[in-house]
This record gives C-alpha cells, structure tokens and sequence, in this order.
C-alpha cells in the first residue's frame, strides 16, 4: 500500500511551490492528502491540491467531508509522514507552542509520524531568535527541517528565507520514508573530527581528519530513529540536522563531553582522530621567533573512548575505529580487547581512497565471535549504515539470549 504524506501547506507566496511539490510526491507514488491554512488559500486554491492529489483538501477544522471519522485525527493516524511546507513564522510558532487553531495545527498535534518542516520567509523574520527558537524546539523534539534557501525573495529583499526547492524536499521525504527506523528508542553518540591542542593563542598540533565518517555515522543513525548527539573537533563540515551537537576543541574536552553523554547512551561509536599528543605546556603568550628555536615537550592525552569503555555496561555496545599505515587487522584485534569494545571498524589510511577528507571508505569490521568482514569500497555513509546493521544485531542477539 501507498505511503502516506500529509501535506500542510502554510499562508505564504511559496504556497504555489506546495503544489510543485504535491504533484512530485505523487508521481513517486505516495497518498498524499493535503491540509491548508485559510491564509494559503488566499495564494493557492484547495483545488489545485485536490487534482493534483486526487484527495479532499481541508482548510476548515469543523469541516468534516467523512461523516464517519473525525478528519484532523484519521488524517493524522494515516500520515506515515506530516510534512509542512510552506511552514510559515506563524505556523512554526504554533506547531512550537502546541497551538491548535486551524487544520494545521491541529491536526500536527494529532501526528505520532515523524514530522518534516521546510520553511519560509523574509530572511529578518527567518533570523528573528523567536524564530530560531521555536525552530530549535521543534528540532530538538526530533522534526527534521530543511533549512530554506538563499536567493530574491517575494520581500524584495536578498537572502535566506526562500522555500527549499520541491525536488530537494522529496529527496529528503523520500529518504524518511525509505529509512529502517530500527534504532528507534535509541540513543547514540558518535564522535568526530580531529581535536585541536593549543600550543600557543595562535598554534596547535592537530591532525588531518575531516570528520566525514563521524557525521555520516550520525546522520544514519538518526535517520533509522536514534536519538543522536555528535561530539565532534572542529571541521568544515555543515551541522546534521536533527542531531544534537556539541562543538570541542582538545580531547581533554572530548572525553568530557563524551563522559557527560555516555551514560545515557545504548551506543557509542568513537570515529574521532583525538590528538594523542599535548604541549606540556600552553604558552600564554605568542611564542616569538627571537626567543630562538624552541623545544616543544608533549605529554599524551587521555584515551577517550578507553577510558569510558571501562565502564561499559552489558546493555551498551561500543564501536572503535582503528586507523592504521600497517598490519591494520593485527592492531585492530589488539584495540577491541585492549580498549573493551564491541566491534573495530579497521581501515588502512594510507589508501588513496578510503581514510581521510574523501567521501569513500574501505574497511573491515573486526568483531569479538564472528570472522572479520571485509567490505567492498564505499560510500562513507553507505559504511555507516553497514556499521549500524552489526549494532543493531548486538541488540537483536541480546534480546534473543534467555
Ligand atoms: N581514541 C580515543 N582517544 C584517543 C585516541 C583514540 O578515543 N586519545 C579512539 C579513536 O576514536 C578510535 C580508537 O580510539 O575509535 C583508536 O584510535 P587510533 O588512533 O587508531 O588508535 P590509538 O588508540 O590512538 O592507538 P595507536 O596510536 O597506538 O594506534
């Protein structure tokens, strides 16, 4: 059967993008049924909706076309998806705030599906902090929202605010959709990126990961229905939406913030490249180059994911990686014992095409009873939904055992 998407369609001039969107959604072969506000009608008319979607189209709470249901909750017991696009600065304040006053609204109050929001508006009103914050609730109650895009505006004005493109938010429909929601309930922290140890105000020693795994990790897991919080250095890489992240600097900060999150996780999968090495010391003060040819003396930092995984629980399963130049099967079996984890993703850095700031990983997944897995090159996030699959079989095969 049909997968079905609710459409919201909020009071703004991007409301005619709605119905771009709508024609997609059913041309991929979604039910969709469309709900609007009475302001959207004044830009676009139910009926364009209707033909598009072969569905009636609610604008009125208190109109009810199905004698035998009530339309804002069967429509919500029906929706695998509720998507709202236009959403409006009014409509993100209500659905924020738990305001049901029209279709809507209401009937988002009704939806245990996920929710996706795309917004739209003048660029000032999108950057207001009301805006922001009632954005960040609705995110951190696990919508995902597609941020709009940057161009001319309705306004007159240049800037953010402009509805993302129809095609770009059927990807990202068609990607909740399609995903296997099986670490729904879960919590997972990922960590990512290099860290930064300061030498001096203006030096540091750091190393050259880019942080693309770790991201791709987190991204996957929150796409199968984890609840994701990603401790990652810093990188150039643009936040995942939906995911809760904690920007650090040294792996001193690191493992604090990992310390702080542990506990409360079902999974941890350390992908960061920690600095392993410190200044003794941190000048406070511009190292100058009269002073003549310095000495820096290093002193090692702490083993994040060693010294929590010390204190793993039974109910926890924990991931390592392990980035190695050679003999990377050897040192990756010796970092699963050593460091008390649950499986070593095992990659050789030195390849061209797998290790650091590319898109594609070659790697082998070292486990405690099974033979290692060697898997073919890949896509990093493809890697990551391979490394998802073995914890999601931890859990299965714990919930097996008597
Ligand atoms: N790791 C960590 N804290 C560190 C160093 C590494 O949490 N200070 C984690 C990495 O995120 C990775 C695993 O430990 O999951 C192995 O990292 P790797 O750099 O391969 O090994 P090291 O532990 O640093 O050991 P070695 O330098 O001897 O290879």
């Amino acid at each position: 059967m049909a997968q079905t998407v609710v459409l919201g369609v909020g009071g703004g001039i991007a409301a005619y993008k709605a119905a771009a969107l709508c024609s997609l959604l059913t041309k991929r072969g979604y039910s969709v049924e469309v709900l609007m506000t009475a302001n959207a009608t004044r830009f676009i008319q139910p009926l364009t909706f209707q033909s598009l979607s072969k569905h009636p189209v609610i604008v009125d709470t208190m109109n009810e076309p199905a004698p035998q249901e009530i339309a804002h909750i069967a429509i919500a017991d029906r929706a695998d998806l509720f998507v709202v696009a236009p959403a409006t600065a009014n409509l993100i304040g209500k659905l924020a705030n738990g305001i049901a006053d029209d279709m809507v609204s209401t009937t988002a109050l009704a939806v245990t599906a996920p929710m996706l929001i795309a917004p739209a508006m003048n660029v000032h009103m999108l950057a207001h902090p009301a805006v922001q914050m009632n954005l960040e609730v609705l995110r951190a109650r696990g919508a995902v929202i597609v941020d709009p895009g940057s161009g001319p505006l309705a306004c007159g004005y240049t800037g953010k605010g402009r509805l993302a493109e129809p095609e770009d938010i059927a990807d990202v429909i068609a990607a909740l959709l399609a995903r296997k929601v099986d670490l729904q309930g879960r919590s997972v922290v990922v960590t990512a990126g290099p860290t930064v140890e300061d030498i001096d105000p203006v030096r540091f020693l750091s190393n050259r990961s880019s942080g693309k795994m770790g991201y791709a990790l987190a991204e996957a897991a929150l796409l199968r229905g984890a609840t994701v919080t990603l401790i990652h250095g810093p990188t150039s890489l643009a936040p995942v939406v939906g995911v809760k992240m904690v920007p650090v600097r040294s792996t001193e900060d690191m493992l604090g913030a990992v310390q702080a999150a542990v506990s409360a996780a079902d999974v941890l999968i350390s992908a960061a490249a920690p600095a392993d090495f410190r200044p003794r010391e941190r000048l406070e003060h511009k190292w100058k180059k009269s002073g003549g040819t310095p000495t820096l003396e290093l002193e090692p930092t702490p083993d994040v994911l060693g010294t929590v995984a010390a204190n793993k629980t039974a109910n926890q399963v924990f991931v390592g990686f392990a980035a190695e130049t050679r003999q990377a099967l050897e040192y990756g079996r010796d970092k699963l014992v050593r460091k008390n984890l649950d499986l070593v993703v095992v990659n050789n850095v030195l390849e061209s095409d797998a290790g650091f700031g590319v898109d594609t990983n070659r790697v082998t997944l070292v486990g405690r009873d099974e033979a290692d897995e060697m898997l073919p090159l890949l896509p990093k996030h493809e890697v990551a939904n391979r490394i998802l699959d073995k914890v999601v079989d931890f859990f299965n095969q714990a919930n097996e055992q008597p």
